[in-house]
């Protein structure tokens, strides 16, 4: 559990190829940005940091598809997915490239270091070669039957059907994806593996005292080493990437120089640089810090004793990403010898589904983040998505119940109890909060049970239960609703004006407290709240002290004005009209 480090947030990188669907949303940036915005509203120093993944063979050939060169198709995706990130609220305090210069020296630097101290070696390897297309095809540029379940449209680096990951040279009747071509033979190419085998042992008791993982996370480290840790090629036979920039390293512990020639023109493979990229990313924002200003300092997130000590390190990512974050970024980090951070929390999650089967976006099955926004605001979203994160287990969307849970939770629950409140009291008392009256037994009641369950939430938040915290949330809500029931201002008022103004006092208050608290989930929504209550959400912070107060911090003549409605309900025509658009039931 943290006390008061500085908190370093990264979500995995998305790939730079294509709009990112509902399911990369809520299984890496969305939770990431709760818990970022949760951090800073507690008063805690956080960056959050992402970028696009913007390297390797699925990059190269959209950009082909797209008939753009590589290096003007990703500065357009990255311009894309910034804007659409932007829209959903991602507080990413810098969103990079992993493409960028920073990136590229950094990953040369961890290289060289990993040579000298032999932690990298080099191996001639037997890769795909085309005649027709005179290269070599490494990863996804050759397709084939999988020698393991016969799907014959197979990616040379993993079957889509079986899920199993590949060797190009695996496939069965292989052919080019650039040209079709079956002129394809085996040829001898020099290659960097990383030793991850020796780092085994280290590796095993890292995580083994990182207590806090969730078994999810650490079953999938465990399981890699139990399989035995093998050595990892870091370089392919391309030339879009991170240069391997051998003529600069000096020798290994053995005395042995690279051979130089023999790795000419290559790069190192994208889930080598991608994770150096959080680094790398952090760099990028400093060096982008407005001229006169020195503050970001990206060594001290990273690197050196005060980081060790004081900076708290949280990664989310979806569970396929989870053997790169504990066993080959580690091993980077771990085999430089130098001081770097390494993970403190990894936050895992499983499978967001789409009807019970997959998004998936070279299918373009489900929704995707432009169609989800221009259809609907943000927030809708961001609850639905983190009210049913798939933490425990895959979860499936469906339009039904996605209409359901929003109808019922944003529009029923928290809408309905803003709007009532203000309306009310502008009809009897004018848009200002009322004078009049002295809290009582029934706002002691309510303050003591907001007093316990913000605590819980806040406890689920640091935990990063989301869903949890999402219940939590909406039971805060909710006592809105019975206090509001209980207290009756509408049946008061005719008999005890004082009593009602309490009542609408206390309510308007809770809007307020509504505001700070629900924040983290629906950042848009809590902004209009304040500011129909004349405040800056900016300015409003996670209570430090008694609930009892924060509910009686807005007084008598304070205005408020009625906000536009925050949740309109879905309608069934709507529900009906984006099964059909987007494809309901069944793959
Ligand atoms: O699976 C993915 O979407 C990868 N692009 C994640 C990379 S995470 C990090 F290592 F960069
Ligand atoms: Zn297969």
């Amino acid at each position: 559990m943290t006390t008061q480090k500085r908190v370093l947030i990264t979500s995995a990188l998305p790939y730079i190829n294509g709009i990112k669907h509902l399911g990369n949303l809520a299984g890496s940036m969305l939770p990431a940005d709760v818990y970022a915005r949760f951090q800073r509203s507690r008063g805690r120093e956080t960056l959050y940091i992402c970028a696009t993944d913007e390297h390797g063979t699925p990059a190269e050939l959209a950009a082909i598809e797209e008939n753009l060169p590589i290096a003007e198709y990703c500065t357009k995706w990255w311009a894309i997915q910034k804007e659409l990130g932007e829209g959903f609220g991602l507080s990413f305090d810098y969103f990079g490239r992993s493409s960028s210069v920073q990136n590229r020296e950094l990953t040369q630097h961890f290289a060289r270091v990993l040579w000298e101290r032999g932690h990298i070696e080099e191996r001639t390897t037997r890769q795909v070669y085309s005649k027709a297309d005179g290269r070599f095809l490494p990863d996804r540029y050759v397709i084939g039957t999988c020698p393991h379940c016969g799907y014959d449209r197979a990616r040379g680096d993993q079957c889509e059907n079986c899920t199993r990951v590949l060797d190009p040279a695996d496939l069965i009747q292989p052919r080019s994806a650039l040209s079709g071509s079956t002129d394809i033979e085996l040829r001898d190419s020099k290659h960097l593996f990383l030793l991850q085998a020796k780092f085994s042992d280290e590796l095993r008791k890292w995580i083994g005292e990182r207590h806090e993982w969730s078994p999810l996370v650490s079953s999938i480290a465990l399981k890699w080493l139990d399989e035995g840790l093998q050595d990892r090629g870091i370089t392919r036979d391309l030339a879009w990437g991170v240069p391997v920039n051998a003529e600069t390293w000096g020798p290994n512990p053995d005395g042995k120089r690279p051979d130089v020639e023999g790795l000419k023109g290559k790069v190192f493979y994208v889930w080598f640089d991608a994770p150096i990229e959080y680094i790398g990313s952090t760099k990028e924002w400093a060096d982008s810090a407005p001229a006169g200003t020195n503050s970001r300092d990206w060594k001290s997130w990273w690197v050196g004793d005060d980081a060790q000590k004081n900076v708290r390190y949280v990664e989310f990512m979806g569970k396929d990403n989870v053997p790169f974050h504990t066993v080959g970024f580690p091993v980077t980090i771990l085999g430089s010898g130098e001081k770097w951070k390494l993970v403190d929390q990894i936050k895992g999650f499983n499978w967001l589904n789409y009807y019970g089967g997959k998004f998936s976006t070279s299918q373009k099955r489900g929704v995707f983040m432009d169609a989800a926004l221009e259809i609907l605001p943000p927030d809708f979203w961001r609850w639905y998505l983190t009210a049913n994160a798939p933490e425990s287990a895959d979860s499936s969307f469906t339009w039904q119940h996605f209409a359901d849970t929003v109808n019922k939770d944003l529009a029923d629950v928290l809408g309905n109890f803003i709007n009532r409140t203000l309306k009310f009291t502008e009809g009897k008392f004018g848009a200002v909060v009322p004078e009049g009256g002295k809290p009582g037994p029934k706002e002691t009641k309510l303050a003591d049970e907001l007093e316990r369950r913000f605590g819980i939430y806040s406890v689920f938040l640091e935990e990063i239960q989301l869903r949890k915290a999402a219940q939590e949330l909406r039971a805060i809500w909710v006592l809105g609703n019975e206090y509001l029931a209980d207290a009756a201002p509408w049946t008061t008022i005719r008999t005890d004006k004082d009593a009602a103004a309490v009542s609408v006092r206390t309510a308007i208050n809770l809007i307020r407290l509504f505001a700070i608290l629900s924040a983290p989930v629906i950042p848009f929504a809590s902004e209009a709240m304040a500011k129909a209550l004349g405040l800056d959400i900016k300015t409003l912070h996670w209570p430090k002290g008694k609930i009892a107060d924060e509910i009686a911090v807005l007084k008598p003549g304070h205005a408020f004005t009625i906000p536009p409605v925050l949740f309109a309900k879905i309608a069934p025509e709507q529900i009906a009209a984006w099964e059909e658009r987007f494809g309901g039931a069944g793959p």
